[in-house]
């Protein structure tokens, strides 16, 4: 594999880009938003700045950046040998932009997406060719956090699977296999009922945001509590991934607590909007 072609230029879109031209592969980033495209390859070109002041790249930032085009059509994809789609979360959205792939990319082309809370089956079910299709799943951030997942969906060969496990390998990531596709597939399932647990003690009234947070960095050593982690992501990530999770179960404990949709309604989504359970400058 030579070149990637990523969707979407949010943070996991633009964090996923810097990585694999670090690495060096050839780096497409297409957005239909130029402002937002134009704010990532900002952020892309900031961080590895920042990267090689601490000599932590293995070549100069300016050649990692050549290797990054950007994109506000799909039409170029056509020499890509893996696609990662990170554009947000809408089963629709995601349906057009594989399809259109489907018309511009070789047959051999891997289709990847780093969706958290839509089953890979459902997004495969619009392609003529759904083996191709896999799940390969970031964790934010994406150059510090090791961990990539690999998800199968129903009708994923084991050949793409494997392909997109040696990809990951190939951009320094650790993989795990996720053998069937179910909502939230490890991590998010298993975290997202810590971020729940924390959201139902502070409407209760049990703690305060900071106690929370605290109780969880120093009692288990966790780099961060969940609010702050919830900050991170993004709330309005969280909660769609939450909902998904609830969606696909039908069980109540997956149900979010109404304090996480009112925050949403209110763009309080976390550090991108300067505002969640912290303030950021
Ligand atoms: N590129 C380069 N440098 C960067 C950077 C970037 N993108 N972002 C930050 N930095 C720099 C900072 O400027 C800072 O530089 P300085 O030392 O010169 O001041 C340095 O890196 C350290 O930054 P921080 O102080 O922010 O870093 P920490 O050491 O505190 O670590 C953290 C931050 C890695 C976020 C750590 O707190 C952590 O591991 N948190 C947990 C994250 C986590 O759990 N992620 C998973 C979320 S779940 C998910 O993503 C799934 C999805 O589906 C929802």
């Amino acid at each position: 594999m030579k070149n990637v072609f990523v969707v979407g230029s949010g943070i996991m879109g633009s964090g996923i880009a810097q990585l694999c031209s670090q690495s060096g592969y050839g780096v497409s980033i297409m957005d239909i938003d130029e402002k937002m495209l134009g704010k990532a390859l900002k952020k892309i070109e900031w961080s590895l700045d920042k990267l090689e002041g601490k000599n932590l790249l293995k070549e100069k930032a300016g050649d990692i950046l050549t290797r990054i085009e950007a994109e506000d059509t799909l039409e170029n994809a056509g020499n890509a040998d893996i696609v990662i789609e990170a554009a947000f979360e809408n089963l629709k959205t995601k349906h057009a932009i594989f399809k259109d792939l489907e018309h511009v990319c070789r047959p051999d082309t891997i289709f990847g997406t780093n969706t958290s809370s839509i089953p890979i089956t459902e997004i495969a079910s619009a392609l003529k060719s759904p083996q191709r299709f896999v799940g390969i799943h970031f964790f934010n951030p994406v150059h510090k956090m090791k961990l990539v997942e690999i998800i199968k969906g129903l009708a994923t060969s084991d050949d793409t699977a494997e392909k997109a496990k040696g990809f990951a390998l190939s951009i320094g990531k650790e993989p795990v296999m996720v053998n069937r596709d179910n909502a939230g597939f490890i991590v998010n399932r298993i975290n997202g009922m810590a971020f729940l647990e924390a959201l139902r003690l502070l409407e209760k009234g049990v703690a305060s945001v900071e106690d929370i947070d605290k109780a969880m960095r120093y009692g288990l050593g966790n780099p961060m509590g969940p609010f702050e982690l919830m900050d991170l992501v993004g709330l309005d990530v969280v909660l769609n991934a939450r909902m998904g999770i609830y969606n696909e179960t039908r069980e109540p404990n997956h149900f979010p607590p109404g304090i996480l949709k009112s925050m949403v309604k209110a763009g309080y989504l976390g550090r991108k909007t300067g505002k969640g359970f912290y303030e950021y400058k």
